[in-house]
């Protein structure tokens, strides 16, 4: 294996930013210093960049049967293009059927990605339902799979959701292993009820898809998942945090010192419900679950990122294609498949809204783009930051490039871009995965099935109070990672 030294650039971790050279062996990053050069067989000049650890996407969609269709990229064009993005980790959300075993589930997955993806990846795994055989099969999931975190949807009825009991019983089992529980966080029931009277009501344009699944119900779901985390003991991660509800839940149960986490994405960050009133069905492109909301909620998640009551940047990348997907749902919004295409633009977006906007700083930027999803689900320090021991995934990364984000010129497989039209600074100029080139010089050079299956560790559960990871700061809790 080629040993490769990248000089002359900026390292940029969670926690420090300084000049160093960083030299690669066997995939690993070998030593930090200067003076390196007589160990390399390569030298990677980064003079005027920074070299960023690989961002860590811990939400995306590959080929998953959704809205009676199966999303745009599968795990060949997902992680091109999201290493075209600057992320050389992803965790994938592998979908359960009722009545079927889980390793079957997990043994489809690992079909759709094995031998196609160009960057490592792992799997959380869907619980739809709680019984013996599901009890039964779940040590195995995390100890042997390597799964560490279990998805319950409170929403999606008839489709995904499960029952309040249901989430319970699995935080239960899940603490017991040392799993985290994720959560899509709406009220599913609410939800179902407003979408048949505004159909009844001749309401069918997407802009309904907003208007049914208002904020409240999103806060209510979340603070609904913290309180049952807190009476299981359980840890919980809420996917795709979108309003200043969901986000004080989320801030008081942390104060109260239950071991609770949230996601937000990029789209909720730059986009607001007023795009799901476009003409000419356009809206349909902006039909995200929990949806966009009115601008108002985005400094409040920008705010709770940068305080930390939001902890990381999930893509949630699942694509449809406008013309013959997301179309599906002319004449009924509840027809249109949720979702849209974020897996390659969530790096350069936040580092253009966040750092160079000066809305955070850069070592914040790596710490929510990488560090803390590679903390949470059992990647640290393998993956998300730059140390000697750890594995070579690393931007070089370019903080003056200016472009203007487009369908035009992104690799997702999708035929339109959510972001089009702006203008970011910032841009991946090669990025490596252990060591190897996946992107050189903007120019795809990975190979197909060379991204690994990433078995993750287990959380340590520390059962006297208070809760993992507490101190007590100013007579209250806070939790710490
Ligand atoms: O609309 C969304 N978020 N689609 C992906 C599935 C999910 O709920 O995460
Ligand atoms: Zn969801
Ligand atoms: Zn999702």
């Amino acid at each position: 294996m080629t040993a490769r030294l990248i000089k002359n650039g900026t390292i940029v971790t969670a926690a420090d930013t300084y000049a160093a050279d960083v030299l690669i062996k066997g995939g690993i990053i070998a030593k930090i210093g200067k003076e390196l050069d007589s160990e390399a067989d390569e030298i990677i000049d980064a003079s005027g960049m920074y070299v960023f650890p690989g961002g860590v996407d811990p939400h995306t969609h590959l080929e998953m049967p959704f809205g009676g269709t199966v999303t745009a990229d599968d795990f060949v064009t997902g992680t091109q293009a999201a290493a075209f993005g600057g992320t050389t980790t992803i965790v994938d959300f592998c979908l359960t059927t009722k009545g079927k075993p889980l390793k079957s589930a997990i043994e489809d997955w690992h079909n759709k990605a094995g031998g196609k993806a160009v960057i490592d990846y792992g799997f959380h795994l869907m619980i739809g339902e709680i019984n013996d055989e599901v009890l039964a099969e779940l040590p195995s999931v995390v100890k042997e799979e390597g799964i560490t975190s279990l998805k319950v949807f409170m929403a999606y009825k008839n489709v995904f959701q499960a029952d309040d009991g249901t989430l319970f019983r699995t935080m239960l089992a899940a603490k017991e292993l040392g799993a985290m529980v994720m959560v899509h966080a709406e009220n599913g029931d609410v939800i179902e009820f407003l979408i048949h009277k505004a159909l009844e009501e001749g309401n069918t344009a997407p802009i309904y898809h907003a208007l049914t699944r208002p904020s409240i119900i999103e806060g209510e779901a979340t603070g609904r998942a913290a309180k049952l985390a807190a009476l299981a003991g359980a840890r919980l991660y809420v996917v795709h945090v979108t309003c200043a509800e969901a986000v004080q839940q989320i801030a008081e149960a942390r104060n109260q010192g239950v071991d609770v986490w949230g996601e937000t994405c990029p789209q909720y960050l730059v986009l607001d419900q007023s795009y799901l009133e476009k003409p000419d069905f356009e809206g349909a492109k902006y039909v995200w679950s929990p949806p966009l909301r009115e601008a108002a909620h985005q400094e409040v998640l920008w705010h709770a990122l940068k305080s930390g009551q939001l902890q990381t940047l999930g893509s949630d990348h699942c694509s449809f294609n406008f013309d013959g997907q997301k179309d599906l749902g002319i004449g009924d919004f509840s027809k249109i498949p949720n979702g849209g295409p974020t897996i390659e633009d969530r790096f350069s977006l936040f580092f253009s809204e966040g750092v160079t906007k000066g809305r955070i700083s850069l070592n914040e930027f790596v710490d929510i783009v990488s560090t803390r999803s590679a903390k949470l689900f059992g990647l640290f320090p393998r993956k998300g930051t730059i140390a000697v021991g750890s594995d070579a995934d690393i931007v070089i990364f370019d903080p003056h490039a200016e472009r203007t984000l487009s369908v035009d010129t992104h690799h997702m497989n999708v035929d339109y871009n959510p972001f089009e039209g702006m203008q970011v600074t910032g841009l991946p100029i090669s990025v490596l995965s252990r060591g190897e080139f996946v992107i050189q010089d903007q120019q795809f050079v990975g190979s197909l099935g060379a991204g690994r299956y990433l078995k993750r560790t287990p959380y340590k559960r520390v059962d006297a109070a208070p809760p993992t990871g507490v101190s007590e700061a100013d007579g209250k809790h806070k939790v710490k990672q």
